[in-house]
């Protein structure tokens, strides 16, 4: 029977709608030409973003950082690393941005610094027990000589998570805590100049003019006092999403700094937005994250999460909607980003592949790629159509597919290191995106240096290519965004309906939404006009991994 979703919506700020395309800087364009992408070259390519039709762009980290972990470990945060530019080349993008009626977010690593983060070089200098020790977690070992560490916490890139140090004296010393790679030390958010520090990054880029960040491991930066002990849950997913009770995932105490953060954006004008990335076993509690006085989105892990089954995603869609909307808050919706297997690779896995995992030459059991571009075609016209807030990742517009064969002398995620080689990690969805097919690195830049390969039938998925191509991936997303525009589909409500166990159907005012899982075709009524489909099909019958907007007479 259909059922009504309302998706509470008490204000029109533009993040409540927003589609949000995220540039991984790394990867995207390189004006430089040294193999790693830029900010000159995205202000250089946001034309082409203008033209996709996203409403803004959030950029993972281009601060200051010696990228052991590809900026998510920053040494200044109020300075561009000289790879990706400088401060001036950050306002002219940002002002280019502006000038496209473009919104643009930057990525916020209040967790941990880098290693060589001046406050960390000072901890390291300083005695146990001192002010600049405080700024992170600090503690003895345990054992007779301290030699063991505080406790049996496994870091999320593999191997433990603490670190011994060499005290100044030359002695063996006190551990601190490291929830991912061995240079990117935990901050101790129980202290207030840590908090002080952090309310004035805010600032730094609020008034530079950024629209709001996206704030990295936003359900970590507390940890459960006395740090008791922790086995994680075999299988789980190494940033949390499966598991409850874990002593640094999820602690209430981290509500109380996004709603200090809250007021901080508040004092600017112009609706500045956070945007949580939190890994939670449940809806209910992600939605904890944007009660009206914290963040105002949180990336939605369970619906990216959820595998290419009817049942299951519908009933993840509906969960989304009411929990969501159950705090006044926009669902949001994700398919893919720099940490996750590409989605149009992804939902044609038949073995498990959890976050974190990735895919190379020695994964069995390869998906394949004609089924996984129906399905990631599908998705994202399912997705598109969905009330709330969208989040794209670089080259998806495109269909790219993971790539699956970069040798291992390439290989660059930590992931990778700290676990022996017996995780791929996240290398497979970071490669540097192709715009033009006959051009050095595609286009990339025009010295034909990449940072990591790009595989050459990444040549059909070229931009330029697809640009002439009215049934490509690129013509299908920029119809997708135009028409979810022009039909408002970003707030609003929709109406259930029913086409059969292995679809998902719904209704938004006169256009009717079905997405096919299953592994016969779906009829469709007689009079029906179709609007928008992911793939080509003739007559009404939906074939299997499609999906389709229309409308009947
Ligand atoms: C989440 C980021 O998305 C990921 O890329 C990074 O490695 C970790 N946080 C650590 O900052």
């Amino acid at each position: 029977m259909a059922q009504l979703e309302q998706i509470a919506a008490p204000g029109s700020e533009w993040w409540r709608s927003a589609v949000i395309y995220q540039i991984y800087p790394r990867s995207f364009a390189d004006a430089s030409g040294d193999g790693i992408g830029d900010l000159p070259g995205i202000t250089s390519r946001l034309d082409a973003l203008k033209d996709l039709g996203v409403d803004a762009i959030w950029l993972s980290p281009f601060m200051t950082s010696p990228q052991r972990d590809a900026g998510y470990d920053v040494a200044d945060y109020r300075d561009v690393d000289p790879l990706f530019g400088t401060l001036a080349d950050f306002d002219e993008m940002l002002a280019q941005a502006h000038a496209r009626g473009i919104r643009v977010i930057v990525d916020l690593v209040p967790n941990h610094s880098s290693d060589q983060h001046v406050w960390f070089q000072e901890a390291l200098r300083a005695a146990p027990g001192s002010p600049e020790r405080a700024r992170y977690i600090f503690r003895d070992g345990r054992g007779t000589n301290g030699e063991l560490p505080p406790n049996n916490w496994e870091s999320v890139f593999g191997g433990g998570m603490w670190e011994r140090i060499t005290e100044p004296d030359g002695t063996p010393g006190q551990w601190y805590l490291h929830i991912f790679d061995v240079t990117q030390p935990d901050f101790d958010w129980t202290n207030e100049e840590v908090r002080e520090e952090f309310r004035s990054v805010l600032r730094f880029w609020l008034d530079r003019g950024v629209d709001g960040f996206r704030v990295d491991v936003a359900h970590g930066m507390v940890k459960e006092e006395g740090l008791p002990d922790y086995t994680p849950v075999a299988d789980a997913d190494s940033m949390g999403g499966g598991e409850e009770n874990v002593p640094y995932w999820g602690q209430v105490g981290v509500h109380d700094i996004y709603r200090d953060w809250h007021e901080v954006l508040a004092e600017y004008d112009g609706d500045r937005a956070l945007c949580g990335e939190a890994w939670l076993p449940t809806l209910k509690q992600t939605a904890l994250w944007v009660r009206p006085d914290e963040m105002h989105q949180t990336f939605n892990f369970p619906y990216l999460m959820t595998k290419w089954d009817a049942k299951a995603l519908g009933r993840v869609i509906r969960e989304s909607l009411e929990e969501f909307g159950a705090v006044g808050a926009p669902s949001t919706w994700v398919l893919s980003n720099h940490d996750v297997v590409r989605h149009s690779t992804r939902l044609a896995l038949t073995a498990d592949n959890p976050q974190g995992e990735g895919i190379g030459p020695n994964t069995p059991d390869k998906p394949d790629t004609a089924t996984g571009l129906a399905r990631g075609r599908a998705a994202t016209t399912l997705m598109l159509a969905l009330p709330g807030s969208a989040y794209l990742y670089q080259g998806e517009e495109l269909g790219l597919p993971e790539a699956m064969e970069i040798p291992d002398e390439f290989r660059q995620d930590p992931t990778w290191f700290r676990t022996d080689h017996e995780r791929y990690g996240r290398d497979g969805c970071r490669v540097p995106l192709p715009w033009e097919a006959d051009a050095v690195a595609f286009g990339f830049n025009d010295t034909g240096a990449s940072w990591l390969p790009q595989p050459a039938e990444w040549a059909d998925y070229a931009r330029d290519v697809e640009e002439g191509d009215e049934t490509s991936t690129l013509s299908l997303y920029k119809q997708l965004l135009a028409a979810r525009r022009k039909h408002g589909f970003g707030s609003g409500s929709l109406v259930w309906e029913d086409a059969g166990a292995d679809a998902v159907a719904f209704r938004r005012g006169d256009v009717h939404v079905v997405a096919n899982l299953g592994t016969k075709p779906v009829a469709l009524p007689a009079d029906a006009t179709v609007i928008l489909r992911s793939q080509p099909f003739d007559g009404t019958a939906l074939p299997v991994d499609t999906a389709v907007w229309y409308t009947t007479a």
